[in-house]
This record gives C-alpha cells, structure tokens and sequence, in this order.
C-alpha cells in the first residue's frame, strides 16, 4: 500500500495544449522520480476522456467535479460512472471553492462521495477550516463535523478509495502555509478519528494529504511528518517542473 501521494488540481486553468504539453514533459521525466510516490492530477472536466488515454501509465487521472445523481434529467451533470468509463481514476470531492462559491452543502458532499464509492470511483476528500474558526481554535471541531457527515454510512471496505485532503482554507492560494507543526497536529487528528470511527488498519492505510500554498521550497518539511502522505497541490501544479520537484520532495 502506497501511501504517499502528490496530486495537482489545476481548478479552471490551462488549455487543451497546454495540458498536453505538461503531460509530455510528466512523461519524459517519468524515469527519474521517485517510485514510491502516486503521481495524480486533477485536470478540467473537457479534457479528462483524452488525457485519461494519452497519459503515462504512472499519472492517475482525477475530476474536479461529480454529480450527487445517477443518470437522469440532470442537464449539465456527469457521473461518478460517466467518469470512470472514461478511464478517470478519483473525483475531488469537498472542495472548499465548491463549498464556498457554488454553494456545496455537508449533504451535497455526502451524496456526492456516495455516488463515487457506488460506480468504483476513488475519491479524494477535502476537508478544512476557515481562519476564524483556526483563530477561535475551533479547527478539530469543524474538520471532524466534516468527515463525519461526508463518511457517514461508509466502511472500512469503502474507506479504501478514499484518500483525505486537509486543506485549510485560509493557507489556500493566499502564500500562508500551515506551519509544518500545524500540518502535523492535524493529519495525526485525522488519523486517529478514521482510527476510531473505522479501525487501525483503516487508519494506517488511508492517505492524508495536505493542501494549501504547497510549493517545493516548503513541501520538503512538510511530507516529512509521519502523518502527512503528500499534497493536493494547486498553483504549483501548473508548472510541470515545480510538480516534479514536489514529487521528489519526500525523504
Ligand atoms: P494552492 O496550492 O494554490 O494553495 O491550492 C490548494 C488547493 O486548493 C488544492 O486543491
């Protein structure tokens, strides 16, 4: 089992090509990273049947996005089952953009994840406080009130397409990075509730990444805690060299 993991999530940029082109210089320097690593990335929904085809082996392709719904009168939707007949391999789910901007509710997310473990779909869950519930010390509460209504109704057999993201959100986009300590404080938090709400074993082998102005002048200090598996990494996910060098960034 393969906890560490580096995933991009480039939310709504770059082009066709410019997708492209980050793919063949991923696949170039393929050979010289790290083995031990899951390389994932979270590409814009138009792109993901092609690049899910043309991509290195080695990259698992995710979606941002994923409907609530089976298939129906949902215009504009796509499934959790659309997705994986198109080679996709996770669905980001709990964005805190999606909470935030469009209005993704704790009941929304859960049916979301739902949908995702039903059609075989990995998920990716993110999770994550605001800064004024970090300034009233209030971070535990928020993350477990999260877990436990996305998770509710999951096993443990579930839990193994599911990797967790901490993400708070004022670290996200904004250059303020959690301190490595801070990180650390939480991940160990979330392991020991998947621990008590699952079992051991469950909680040994989930991922849980970090998310949140990681980039590889700071990545280095923060893969090494023993309960941070990675990142789920926006802007420094664009450029294919910065994603490489977070993916050799584990010691
Ligand atoms: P940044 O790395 O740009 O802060 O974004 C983090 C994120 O939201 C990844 O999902």
């Amino acid at each position: 089992m393969m906890r560490n993991i580096v995933a991009g999530n480039w939310k709504s940029n770059k082009s066709i090509n410019e997708a492209r082109n980050w793919m063949g210089e991923m696949g170039e320097a393929m050979d010289n990273l790290p083995k031990n690593v899951r390389i994932m990335v979270a590409v814009p929904a138009p792109y993901l049947a092609a690049l899910a085809n043309e991509k290195h082996p080695r990259i698992h392709i995710a979606s941002q996005q994923v409907s609530a719904n089976g298939h129906g009168a949902f215009t504009g939707e796509f499934t959790a089952d659309m997705l994986v007949s198109c080679g996709v391999d996770y669905a980001l789910v709990g964005h805190s953009e999606r909470r935030s901007d469009f209005g993704e509710t704790e009941a929304l997310v859960s049916a979301k994840l739902k949908q995702c473990i039903e059609s075989g779909l990995g998920v990716v869950l993110c999770c994550g406080e605001h800064l004024n519930e970090r300034d009233s010390e209030r971070q535990e509460e928020v993350i477990e009130s999260q877990l436990e209504s996305a998770l509710h109704g999951m096993t443990a057999d579930d839990m193994k397409n599911v990797i967790v993201a901490y993400e708070p959100i004022w670290a996200i986009g904004t250059g303020r990075t959690a301190t490595a300590d801070q990180a650390a404080e939480m991940h160990t938090f979330i392991r020991r509730w998947i621990s008590e709400k699952f079992d051991r074993y469950t909680a040994e082998n989930t991922s849980v990444l970090y998310g949140g102005s990681c980039k590889p002048s700071n990545a280095k200090e923060l893969f090494a805690s023993k309960d941070v598996d990675g990142g789920l990494i926006g802007g420094a996910s664009l450029n294919s060299d910065d994603f490489q060098s977070l993916i050799c960034s584990f010691t």
